[in-house]
């Protein structure tokens, strides 16, 4: 699924030339029962100053995605597809093409910091030898000076740079992470749960940084997250993740008001606010990923199931223009059996 920008939301020019285009990506992992394709085929564009939220339950792909996407995986990990940056293909990229592109290119913030800093080392140290990795010309001088104003950026006194990790609070050394991640200013950053542990104001703060990182800089930024309320308020666009699959993307405004894919619904019915008192969960479990379940991957907990949905895995309908959604509902979905009485299957299996 290719859909068009929508930038609207930023209220900036769209820009036509996507800065990372993934085609069919799949991530499979070796695991002693065979093999878990935790990605399987996913398609997305992203563009320069645009957020994209990844959302979707615990173990559909989101972390997957994201590390498969800078090929940091476990050994033994496959991943295939493509994915181009700025037209440099990062699959199957030598490990000499990827360190360069890592940092300088694509960058991933994790959450908890502390397990990547390293407590020996200066912060100030840290953004040397990541430069220096990158741009062997840059003395250290200038790559401490880099280090200062990439702090500042994100919110940390430039005299700060030069205490050690543990001298920060958690908020703060996620900041000094993200700093980090946008030094050599990369075209793309992705943010996997970048606020998990912090409490809500530092959570807000980070946020508003990024924000600003993508608006200004004009980063594309993917972020990946459990909580949808965060993709509410910051994203331009979603895409939503089940079982592997990306199975719902659209603007904000369209998947937020107007969910298509019955399980962005469950989701989102999921979800609690201030208006709802009840939280209602989608009932049942992700499949197992060695053996997932044929045709529509939801097809064993959707309400709306219907015999076909266990054939074929439906192709990227576009129920509103911009917005897609891999589900037998949606004209464009591929032939469903016209044979079949629609809801029956949903009706046996709910039964
Ligand atoms: N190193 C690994 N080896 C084998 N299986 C893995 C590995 N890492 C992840 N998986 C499996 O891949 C699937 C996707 O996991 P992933 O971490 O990408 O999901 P996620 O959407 O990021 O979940 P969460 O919201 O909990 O972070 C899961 O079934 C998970 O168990
Ligand atoms: S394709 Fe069928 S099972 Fe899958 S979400 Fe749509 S209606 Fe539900
Ligand atoms: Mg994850």
């Amino acid at each position: 699924m290719t859909s068009a920008v929508s930038d609207t939301a930023s209220g900036r020019p769209p820009s036509n030339v996507p800065v990372l285009q993934v085609r069919d990506l799949s991530v499979a992992y070796g695991t002693p029962r065979g093999s878990l394709g935790a990605v399987d085929r996913i398609s997305f564009d992203l563009y320069p100053g645009e957020s994209l939220g990844v959302v979707g339950e615990s173990g559909c792909g989101k972390s997957s995605m994201g590390r498969g996407l800078m090929q940091l995986l476990p050994a033994g990990a496959e991943v295939s597809g493509s994915a181009t940056l700025a037209g440099r293909e990062l699959v199957g990229a030598s490990d000499q093409q990827l360190r360069r592109l890592r940092g300088e290119d694509i960058a991933l913030v994790f959450q908890e910091p502390m397990t990547r800093l390293d407590p020996l080392m200066k912060v100030s140290a840290h953004f040397v030898e990541a430069i220096r990795a990158h741009r062997p010309g840059v003395d250290k001088d200038e790559a401490r000076h880099m280090a200062r104003e990439a702090l500042a950026q994100m919110g940390i006194p430039r005299t700060r740079a030069d205490n050690y990790p543990h001298e920060f609070s958690g908020g703060m050394r996620q900041r000094i992470m993200i700093a980090l991640g946008i030094v050599l200013k990369p075209a793309v950053v992705i943010a996997d749960e970048p606020t998990t542990a912090l409490d809500v104001i530092v959570e807000a703060q980070i946020l508003d940084l990024l924000d600003r990182l993508r608006a200004d800089e004009r980063v594309g930024l993917i972020l990946i997250t459990h909580n949808l309320g965060i993709v509410a308020e910051t994203c331009d666009r979603v895409a939503v993740m089940y079982a592997g699959h990306i199975v719902e993307t659209g603007s904000v405004e369209q998947v937020f008001n107007d969910p298509k894919h019955p399980y962005t619904r469950g989701l989102m019915a999921s979800t609690i606010s201030l208006e709802t008192t009840a939280l209602h969960s989608i009932e049942g479990y992700p499949p197992d990923l060695v053996d997932p379940p044929p045709g529509c991957r939801f097809h064993p907990r959707c309400p709306d199931a219907m015999y076909q949905c266990r054939e074929k895995i439906p192709e990227h309908a576009e129920p509103n223009p911009g917005q897609h959604a891999s589900c037998y509902l949606y004209p464009g979905s591929g032939q469903p059996d016209p044979e079949e009485p629609p809801g029956t299957l949903a009706a046996a299996l709910h039964a």
